[in-house]
């Protein structure tokens, strides 16, 4: 099979943008970008493990076509995405004069798109950017769709702005040094996309799957543009998550209580607690009565044969009290009027909204069987 640069359209009318899914993509990033800017001139935020890999090799493709850069480099990691990381980037880019109409970048994985996407919605009220997402993660999921922010100490993303980037740009390439808990993490968020809403992708994953966690570029850039076309679908319908949008924290409001139960360490990573998190709603609908336990076990099994955690006992450490994890459940952002929203399932590929749940229900499925 040939490789070939996929483009996903996200219609968003005047803020529409094109998201490109193919290899080698940040070697031709000069080429790619060019068309889009107003002016020749560039501001690239990385992290260090990001920009050590990879700064030198972007700035070299555009600078080869006139265009001028400027980098700033943060801490990798979640505490970049403060306030403090906040006010020192956009220190560097006023310090770098940047006009409103010169281009930001965004090169490296969650935590630098959405502080460089919230610096940009801000930094003279409102600068285009370009997402270079670096991680499987931020490629199918956090550079799509706009959502920018940074952590404060009362939670994670509670300060933000919804800003669209001009273009992203996924090279399926760069996966091939992340590190393989890292690219599994983010193969929970593509599975996502078949749980919720294709049941037929989700069988495709059940089949290729293991190959393209292997490294087939292929089946890489076909789970990426399925995924992106799915986000692109529904962000385009429900931007501000006003509804639909919500289905894609199918899995997120359970795991993101084991990711705060666990004190967002290394002992659970964002896309091991959805990956749970998945399996637990599909067990809540089981229990609701509203799809099989056979889902549930497919789920399950195809989590544990690619090398993910599929349930409680698959966390290292000391066992989570159900209490706790009701309790951070409790403090959802997405909690409406003190209800829970739940994202449940009546079948894989078929996910809806709702919350008239029993807590003991989930209570049951939070205790360790
Ligand atoms: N990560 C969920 C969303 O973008 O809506």
């Amino acid at each position: 099979m040939s490789q070939h640069i996929e483009t996903v359209s996200v219609a968003l009318g005047d803020r529409a943008y094109d998201i490109l899914i193919g290899p080698d993509l940040l070697s031709q990033a000069g080429a790619l970008i060019g068309g889009i800017l107003a002016r020749p001139k560039t501001f690239i935020v990385t992290d260090e493990n990001v920009g050590a890999q990879h700064l030198a090799g972007l700035e070299a493709t555009l600078q080869a076509r006139g265009i001028a850069t400027t980098s700033h480099t943060v801490p990798a990691g979640e505490t970049s995405k403060s306030f403090a990381g906040l006010e020192s980037l956009t220190a560097a880019m006023l310090d770098a004069r940047l006009e409103r109409r010169d281009m930001v970048i965004a090169l490296g994985g969650g935590v630098v798109g959405d502080l460089t996407g919230f610096a940009a919605s801000i930094l003279r009220r409102g600068m285009d950017f370009i997402q270079i997402p670096t991680t499987l993660l931020a490629q199918v999921d956090s550079s799509v769709g706009g959502k920018t922010g940074i952590n404060t100490p009362q939670g994670k993303n509670l300060i933000g702005a919804f800003h669209q980037p001009r273009l992203v740009l996924a090279d399926t390439s760069v996966l091939d040094t992340l590190p393989r808990r890292e690219l599994l993490a983010g193969y929970a968020e593509v599975v996502k996309y078949g749980l919720l809403g294709d049941a037929d992708f989700f069988d495709w994953l059940q089949a290729n799957g293991q190959a393209l966690l292997d490294g087939d570029q292929d089946l890489r850039i076909k789970a990426v543009a399925t995924s992106c076309r799915a986000k692109a679908g529904i962000v385009a319908q429900d931007e501000r998550e006003s509804g639909v949008r919500a289905l894609l924290n199918l899995g997120h409001t359970f795991g993101h209580a084991l990711e705060a139960e666990t004190g967002f360490s290394d002992r659970l990573l964002h896309g091991e607690g959805v990956a749970i998190g998945m399996v637990m709603a599909f067990d809540l609908s089981a229990r609701m009565g509203l799809c099989g336990d056979n889902a549930t076990a497919a789920i399950k099994r195809h989590f544990r044969t690619v090398g993910l955690p599929a349930s409680l006992d698959d966390i290292e450490g000391p066992g989570l009290d159900p209490e706790r994890l009701l309790a951070h459940m409790a403090q959802d952002k997405k909690v409406k009027d003190g209800r829970i929203t739940f994202v449940l399932a009546r079948g894989i590929g078929d996910a809806f909204l709702t919350d008239d749940v029993d807590l003991n229900l989930v209570r049951d499925v939070l205790t360790p069987s």
